[in-house]
């Protein structure tokens, strides 16, 4: 079936770190969840005789309203049961990330609610999370295990994983393997790499659940030999490498990803200079999570930090559980002096560079091509997209050529949108 969408406003066709490509109206032909044609108004409901019902396109009336891409999301850990939100009275008491997690909260406590969770209930938790992603923009999300820490647990957060994948009008999933998060309860570091080794990444290859390794890197988690251990054997088995490095101490582990040559290093907040430089050598992306220093009180680091590509996520966690990114670009917005376009590339062209769909569509960007995921704003100027924290700017989202409608009351078949001109 094959939609028009017309009468828009702005349309960003892309954002890239210097620039916004947009068109101050544009329509645009959508079929088989695929862009197939963009144009000035009006060219392609002649060029197609759209108005003529028996062609069967739909046509959609978006009344000047602005169209930006689908957003990603790459760095979330979207699967854990469990509820920690009263971990901020402990930190507003004085007790620090680590003291928590020495005294029984932190991952360890979401690890005991996630491994006695079934797991319809975590597939349950995780669409809805999914559907909660959508409203927000959200058209592609990597998704982290690392709350079952033990191989049958860990199996079972990446089979949710792959159950949401596509499904729908859910986010594609990308799958990242995080068995590298915490040391279980009566293990030692080199115990748990050898279960890694041994008995967790043959499972979790031999099952084709993940297509990255990822790795908590920090003093007191896991140290730069156990980590450099782990992510080697990924890397020679085919699996890429994303890390969570220097996120409240230096701990080298910026160093580390550039030699080993990481898609991506998140967090960052204490890498050093050099670390920052090799990192823009080697190619290494950072990921700046701007919520999870937001949710712990702590200072966000200015993203012109990074010295090469830099990316936006939402880090959703039992820490930080915001699954918006207008939410987190409006953080190094309004506190950074970050521009709005500036913080769309992060989210959608230089994200894209970084993760990847298993359906092999490009995404990120509104081209002939792509996938059909994109975004329709309340207004008629894209520059809004991260200016109303707390509330979703969109009105709908694309997901594979699918309108999903928010909040408006309006079923997600309907493909109405009051005129917002007066007219
Ligand atoms: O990226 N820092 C490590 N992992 C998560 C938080 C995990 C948790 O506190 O449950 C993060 O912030
Ligand atoms: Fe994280």
């Amino acid at each position: 079936m094959q939609t028009i969408l017309h009468t828009t406003g702005d349309v960003v066709l892309r954002a890239t770190p210097t620039d916004v490509e947009c068109m101050k109206g544009a329509d645009l032909l959508l079929a088989d969840g695929i862009v197939q044609g963009i144009e000035e108004p009006g060219v392609l409901i002649s060029e197609w005789d759209a108005t003529d019902a028996s062609k069967n396109i739909t046509l959609v009336n978006v009344h000047g309203r602005a169209v930006i891409p689908g957003l990603i999301d790459a760095h979330t850990h979207l699967v854990w049961d469990g509820d920690r939100s009263d971990e901020v009275a402990l930190r507003n008491a004085g007790m620090s990330y680590q003291d928590i997690a020495n005294h029984g909260g932190g991952i360890q406590r979401t690890v005991h609610a996630t491994r006695s969770a079934s797991e319809e209930r975590l597939a349950a938790i995780a669409m809805q999370r999914a559907s909660v992603a959508v409203r927000h923009g959200t058209t592609h999300i990597e998704a982290k295990s690392g709350y079952g820490l033990d191989t049958e647990t860990e199996l079972k957060l990446l089979r949710v994983g792959a159950s949401i994948d596509g499904a729908g009008t859910l986010p594609s999933v990308q799958h990242t393997w995080l068995g590298a998060h915490a040391i279980p309860h009566g293990l030692t570091e080199r115990d748990t790499i050898d279960m890694l080794l041994d008995e967790q990444l043959p499972a979790v290859l031999a099952q084709g659940l993940a297509t990255a390794t990822d790795v908590f890197c920090e003093p007191g988690w896991f140290g730069i030999e156990a980590s450099e251990e782990l992510l080697r054997a990924s890397k020679n088995e085919g699996l890429e490498i994303r890390m969570h490095v220097d996120e409240f101490q230096d701990g080298g582990g910026a160093e580390l990803a550039a030699s080993l040559g990481a898609v991506t290093a998140d967090h960052a907040l204490k890498s050093n200079d050099e670390g920052m430089n090799a990192m823009a050598e080697a190619g290494v992306n950072v990921g700046w999570l701007p919520g999870t220093p937001h949710m712990m009180g702590i200072d966000l680091r200015d993203p012109s930090e990074a010295r090469g590509a830099w990316t936006i996520a939402s880090d959703f966690n039992p820490n930080c559980p915001s699954l918006s990114l207008p939410f987190a670009a409006s953080l190094l917005v309004h506190k950074c002096g970050l521009g709005p376009g500036e913080a769309l590339a992060a989210v959608t062209t230089s994200a894209a560079q970084t993760t990847t769909r298993s359906d092999g569509l490009r995404q990120g960007s509104i081209e002939v091509g792509a996938v059909a995921d994109l975004n329709i704003l309340r207004s008629g100027s894209w520059i809004g997209w991260c200016n109303s924290p707390g509330h979703s700017p969109f009105e709908a989202t694309m997901v594979r050529g699918t309108m999903v409608h928010h909040e408006n009351g309006l079923t997600p078949s309907s493909n109405v949108f009051p005129n917002i001109r007066g007219e």
